[in-house]
């Protein structure tokens, strides 16, 4: 058997009720992947929303924090995370055996001795919170070349933000191992959407994905996870098994088989790839072992856009970047690259006693980014009337390198620069990223403006900012992976230096 140390000091192991006290009120402690580099701006975020103190894991992308579960509504309406789970146990230093069916049995064995009861419970109060994967029909627009570049995390790449190890692999389910579709490498798809619209799907792994068919159809009996009330139902779960590190004598593929194995005879479920209603999530990093339970069917960046485009952004990505910025009441927010909207429209939705102003020089961007705004408008309305004013924002089509706005009149600039492989090109940036930085520099406030960056063109973008040293300082630089992609997102503060105008006025 396996040494297998759970983890206590780090206030992460289940919530037990103390000896002696009164019945310790539910509590769950939460993992979240966030995006790669903002794991500190998420911590920041549940910190200030719940109170709660947050843990960043080793393998990034991910923060943990201890919650009662009466909060998870709240946790639900958190900016800065795309998916989150329960927390079963976690192993800090995990000893693996080398032999790999000796490795595999102790991760079967381990099944029965986990605390499941409290992150159930969470789990079944967790169901009425969920929203619903949203079904998107998908039609292929281009040639599967071309298609396999595509991502919403940003310009280009197709893996997803959060895992970006090589050697990382991922599996779902267990029993009965009968690949279905191989090494999978992620592929996001363009969509249609009723509008007629192009819609881009990503997909929430990365790397390696390899699905197996559950085929057993064992279990009449519901274990521990049964929703409670009368009747026993039989659950239809899955195990995902997320596994970074070369030291692992034994595939994803195979934890996931294995684990699952147990995870179905001890509860008596039944293992459904596709139409779960619990899914099991076994996190492997290297020595560090995360037993979850989802608590979200689908990412939480899909919350704004219903308009996708070749390169739109995650809304959690978005609302990294402007929380960067503090921005304050009645400060004027500029997007002067906006795309589809995404950060003009997190701005919106997250900082209303704001002025947000978006713009572009493609109409068709411009097109979806007001159709995305009407879309928020629609939604705000149905829910509540006090909104009927509308949200603060407004789109515009303008060239960046000619703004029509006054010189010095605008607090923040957010944007999402084309990375010169999707959009426009390495040589276009050369004169696009200097002219960009001067037209910025002259619309923000002296001595007060700021501007947050997003490029995967580093070395362009520093030759440009060195360029233009008398009006902006570069302040912090958080490295993101946005769509498989290195990037860097810089916050630049104005300097008190007047800005030059020297654009012929008509
Ligand atoms: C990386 S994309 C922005 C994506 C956006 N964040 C979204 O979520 O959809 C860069 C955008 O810059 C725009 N752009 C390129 N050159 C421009 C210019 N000279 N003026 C204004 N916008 C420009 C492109 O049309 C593109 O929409």
């Amino acid at each position: 058997m396996a040494e297998a140390e759970a983890a206590g000091d780090a206030g992460l192991g289940p919530a037990a009720a103390q000896e002696g006290a009164e019945p310790a009120e539910l509590a769950a402690v939460i993992g979240a992947t966030v995006p790669t580099g903002f794991e500190q701006t998420a911590a920041e975020e549940v910190r200030e929303k719940l109170g709660s103190a947050s843990r960043i894991s080793k393998d990034r992308g991910k923060i943990y924090f201890e919650v009662p579960a009466r909060s998870l509504p709240q946790v639900h309406r958190l900016r800065s995370v795309d998916n989150l789970f329960v927390v079963v146990q976690e192993f800090k230093d995990y000893q693996f055996k080398e032999n790999k069916e000796d490795a595999l049995k102790d991760l079967e064995d381990l099944v029965k001795k986990l605390p499941w009861t409290d992150p159930m419970k969470v789990w079944e109060l967790n169901n009425s919170l969920k929203k619903k994967k949203t079904k998107r029909k998908k039609h292929n627009l281009q040639s599967p070349a071309s298609r396999g570049k595509l991502s919403d995390g940003g310009e280009e790449g197709g893996a997803d933000q959060n895992n970006t190890n090589d050697q990382e692999d991922c599996a779902q389910n267990p029993v009965a191992v009968e690949p279905t579709g191989g090494q999978d490498t992620e592929n996001p798809q363009e969509v249609t959407s009723r509008n007629g619209v192009e819609e881009e799907e990503d997909n929430e792994q990365s790397d390696v994905k390899v699905e197996v068919q559950a085929s057993s159809e064992s279990g009449t009996k519901a274990g521990e996870g049964q929703t409670g009330e009368g009747e026993a139902k039989v659950l239809r779960f899955r195990v995902t098994c997320n596994r970074a590190g070369d030291k692992h004598s034994f595939t994803s593929n195979e934890a996931a088989r294995d684990f699952g194995g147990a995870v179905q005879e001890h509860f008596q479920w039944k293992a459904d790839m596709t139409n779960f209603d619990v899914e099991v999530l076994l996190n492997i990093h290297n020595n560090e072992v995360v037993v979850g339970i989802a608590l979200t069917e689908e990412s939480l960046h899909r919350r704004n856009i219903t308009h996708f485009g070749p390169t739109t952004l995650r809304s959690t990505l978005a609302y990294g970047m402007l929380r960067l910025c503090d921005p304050q009441p009645t400060d004027i927010i500029v997007d002067p690259m906006c795309g589809t909207g995404a950060i003009p429209i997190e701005g919106a939705a997250e900082w209303p006693y704001c002025y947000h102003i978006a713009g572009d020089n493609n109409p068709q961007a411009v097109k979806r980014a007001a159709n995305n705004i009407s879309s928020l408008l629609r939604k705000n309305e149905s829910k509540d009337s006090s909104t009927a004013l509308g949200v603060p924002l407004d789109v515009i089509q303008w060239d960046i390198c000619n703004l029509p706005l006054r010189t010095g009149s605008v607090d923040i600039v957010v944007t999402d620069m084309p990375f010169g492989k999707r959009i426009g090109s390495k040589k276009k940036n050369w004169d696009l990223y200097p002219a960009c930085l001067m037209e910025m520099g002259r619309i923000c406030t002296p001595g007060t403006g700021r501007a947050v960056l997003l490029t995967q063109d580093k070395k362009c973008f520093a030759k440009a900012l060195s360029r233009v040293g008398h009006i902006w300082r570069r302040a912090q630089t958080v490295w993101v992976n946005v769509g498989g992609l290195h990037a860097a997102v810089y916050l630049l503060r104005r300097t008190s230096e007047p800005a030059q105008d020297t654009r012929p006025f008509w």
